[in-house]
This record gives C-alpha cells, structure tokens and sequence, in this order.
C-alpha cells in the first residue's frame, strides 16, 4: 500500500517554487491516493528558524498557508490535511527518535549548517529539524513524500532513521522515498541569486498571491542569459530563469517561438518577458480568485483543517502505542 506524506512550512507567502515543486504534486497524488495522502502545514517547524519567526503572525501565517493550498485545488475532503501542532504524537516521535540519532549527522545537513552559521547562537530545534520531520513521515508509516530537490538530504536522513528504528526495536516503519515534479525540481529566484525561496525574503520570490503589478515590476529586472548583452546577441534560454519560468508557465507554442526566438535573436528579452507573463496571470489569476473566495469564509478552512486532524490522529494514535510500547514505556490505562 502506498501512503503519501508532505508537509509545508508557514513561514511566508507561498511561490511559484512551491506550488510547481510541490502542491501540485499534493493534488495530483491526493487524487491518487485519496485517505492516504495526508499533508500538514508544519508549525512547529517554522519556530526553528529565529530569523523568519514570529510569534504574533505564526497563526496567521499557518492560517494562510492551508488556505493556499486550498486555493490551488487541494480537495480536503479527498485526502487529509491538518495542522501538524494539532497531533501532539509528531513531537513524541520526533523525541523517541532523537535518542537513536547521532548528532553528527544533524551536523552534516547543509541546510542545518547554510542557516547555523547565519546566526550567532543556534537553537538545538535547529539541529533537531530533521528528526522532527522524520517523525512527521514515519509517524504515518508513509513511503512516499513529494518534495522539491533541497529536501532530498532530509529524505534520506529519514530513511537512516527509519531503518535504524527497525534494527533495534524490530520492522516498525518503511523507508521513505522522495518523489519529485520532474520539470520543477528547483525553481530558480527571480533574483537570479540560486533557488527560490521563502526564507531569502521577497526580491527572491514570486508569491502565489502577488498582484501581477508587483510580479512585472520584479521579472522585468530579472537577469537573463549574460550572453546576451545587445538585443541582437543571440542567447541560451536554457542558461536564463525566463526561459525556465517559461517551461512552467507557457503552452508548447510558446515556448517553441520563444526559444527559438532566444537563439537567433529574433525576440528581445524585455518581448520574451511579456509573453511570460501571459502564461504567469492565465494561472494565477484563477488561484488568486479561489483564495479571495477562501479569505472571505474563514470558519470553511478552519473547518477543513479540523475534519483532517480528526483523520490524521486515527492514524497516528495506533502508532504511537506501537512505538511506545517497543520502546518500553509503560502503557497507560486512559
Ligand atoms: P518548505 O516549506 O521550505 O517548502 C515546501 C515545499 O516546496 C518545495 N520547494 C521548492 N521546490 C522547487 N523549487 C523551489 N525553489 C522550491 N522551494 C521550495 C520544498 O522542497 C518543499 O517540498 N522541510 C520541509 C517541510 C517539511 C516536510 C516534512 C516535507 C516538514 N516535515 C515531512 C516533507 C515531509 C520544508 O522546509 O519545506
């Protein structure tokens, strides 16, 4: 049996990097797999990070995020989805699973390391991220999590911890695989300084909810293939984040002319640029309008995420115990 398990951080406004990365993957296993596709918004997670937490807007943040996923076509009445702070087993795993796990391999983690040595003091929740999220996965005996490319180290950590559970305490849990969206493993920031991400703030990003104003005014700074200095340099698309984004967002037509274009200098990047947004507001625009829709019947996405924890703690529960009691806790009358 094939189960499913995803989850996605509350730290920011979702971009076009998650949602081709991921949510879409979300809803089209979900559509698979049904009751068992489960995918949370990980709150406790997102306070590991001093630099992007905040306690008055994690609620919020935590609010939105489940909204936009919502709002880009997840059924939560077809799969599971929840709030991963409102099954208390995630934090209970995550800890029975630190007691097996080396510190030296938290340590190798480049994200641990790239976000460590930013800061001048780092919590131990910083280090301990990826058992948390191991346990997330484990805790629902999942084998399949889709995922962008910058998670794979954290997979397969979860793996390691996976099958080093079942040596000491007997076959427990399957060894998790990452699944990826082929053509979106790492969407590259608009920035053009590496990948898209939430935690490099908004020059880096192009938000799920960003008005088409704003979103022009950051493409059309955008750097292009550095080839192309004059408007008659032919260039590589390959070697330019349009020429990416336009494999997302454009038909096959597109995509062909622009290309095409790109090499023989028949098309300027500022033109190529416009054609790209095109595609850009035909798939925003509609997510933006289910979200406007979503904002407005808050106690709908409050309701949903209820409905999915309910769901989630039937699984989860039975776990626990099972986990419990190999490791030889005293079971509890309750
Ligand atoms: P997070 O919140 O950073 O990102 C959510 C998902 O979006 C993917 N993603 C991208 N994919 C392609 N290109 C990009 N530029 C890009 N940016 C982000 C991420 O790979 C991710 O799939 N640690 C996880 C959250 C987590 C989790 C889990 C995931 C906690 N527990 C259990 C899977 C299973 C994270 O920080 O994702």
């Amino acid at each position: 049996m094939t189960r499913v398990f995803s989850g996605i951080q509350p730290t920011g406004e979702p971009h076009i990097g998650n949602y081709f990365g991921a949510m879409q993957n979300y809803v089209k296993l979900g559509e698979q797999y049904g009751k068992n596709a489960l995918y949370c918004i990980v709150d406790l997670h997102a306070p590991t990070n001093p630099a992007a937490y905040q306690p008055e807007l994690l609620a919020e943040r935590t609010f939105e995020m489940a909204l936009a996923n919502l709002a880009v076509g997840l059924d939560p009445q077809q799969v599971v989805f929840f709030v991963q702070s409102h099954i208390r087993e995630h934090s209970e795993l995550s800890w029975i699973l630190t007691l097996q796990t080396p510190v030296g391999e938290l340590e190798r983690m480049t994200q641990y390391k790239d976000k460590a040595q930013k800061l001048e003091s780092t919590p131990a929740g910083l280090l301990m991220y990826p058992v948390l999220m191991a346990a997330d996965i484990l805790l629902y005996k999942a084998d399949t999590v889709p995922v962008g490319e910058d998670q794979t180290q954290h997979i397969e950590l979860a793996r390691e911890i996976a099958r080093r559970f079942n040596h000491t305490y007997g076959p427990t849990f399957p060894e998790p695989k990452a699944v990826y969206a082929q053509d979106a493993l790492r969407i590259p920031g608009v920035d053009g300084q590496g990948k898209m991400s939430k935690s490099k703030g908004e020059s880096s990003t192009l938000g799920l909810f960003e008005s088409l104003d704003s979103i022009w005014n950051k493409l059309r700074v955008a750097p292009t293939d550095p080839a192309r200095v004059r408007r008659t340099d032919p260039g590589d698309p390959e070697k330019c984040l349009v020429g990416d984004y336009h494999k997302l967002f454009s038909d096959d037509q597109t995509i062909l002319e622009v290309y095409d274009g790109c090499r023989t200098a028949g098309i300027g990047c500022i033109d190529c640029k416009k054609r790209l947004m095109v595609g850009i507001e035909r798939t925003l625009v509609p997510i933006q309008q289910r979200g406007a829709e979503l904002r407005a019947q808050p106690d709908d996405v409050r309701d949903a995420l209820e409905h999915g924890a309910a769901q989630a703690r039937q699984i989860a529960e039975p776990v626990m115990d099972e986990v419990r009691g190999k490791v030889g806790f005293l079971g509890s009358r309750r």
